[in-house]
């Protein structure tokens, strides 16, 4: 049991599977992305321990920068925008790999997809450490996932909850 706030959360994932399945998936990258010099796009501030545990197991010589989001609403038509902060790395004819923690209703991953690929690079994927196929709004690709789940909220391993709960070596599920 973990109380983050005012809200209780019961274990979900443990540290085991986690390192097992972020094993795997580095693996699976430094397959696919060898002789390519890949640059690993975090997405900050979720992202930092599944970033770190899978930059560890990966074996090619790559790179890799930190980005923030951030949401701003436009009065116009077009609604929400997003702003990428912090890209200094050109990406131009790069092979690009977004790291993210969590891909939810998934629009913040399109758009994040669609500003960057304004730059033209060779290719962009998606490695997802959670990935809720039910909570999805818009088509993606996602090609490395680490585990699917439900459609409920989670904590631990660098996911909050209003800004708490980073800071565990597994994941948690809100409790009933
Ligand atoms: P999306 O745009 O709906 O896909 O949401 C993406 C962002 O929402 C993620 O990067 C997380 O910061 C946050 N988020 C979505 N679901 C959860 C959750 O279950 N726990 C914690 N954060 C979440």
């Amino acid at each position: 049991m973990l109380t983050v706030k005012d809200k209780k959360f019961v274990s979900f994932i443990d540290k085991h599977q986690i390192e097992t399945r972020i094993a795997q998936l580095s693996r699976e990258i430094s397959e696919d992305y060898r002789h390519k010099n890949p640059l690993f796009i975090v997405v900050l501030n979720g992202a930092f321990m599944f970033a770190s545990d899978l930059m560890k197991n990966v074996s090619i010589p790559c790179e890799i920068t930190f980005v923030r989001v951030s949401s701003y609403s436009k009065t116009t038509s077009t609604g929400e925008l997003t702003e990428v902060l912090g890209l200094k790395e050109p990406i131009q004819n790069r092979h690009v790999i977004i790291v993210e923690d969590i891909v939810d209703t998934g629009l913040t991953m399109n758009k994040l997809l669609f500003q960057l690929s304004i730059h033209k690079p060779d290719s962009i994927q998606v490695a997802t450490l959670l990935f809720k196929p039910a909570a999805l709004k818009t088509p993606l690709s996602v090609k490395y996932v680490g585990f699917e789940i439900e459609n409920r909220f989670v904590v631990g391993y660098g996911l909050d909850y209003d800004g708490y709960g980073r800071n565990t070596d597994s994941i948690y599920v809100l409790a009933d």
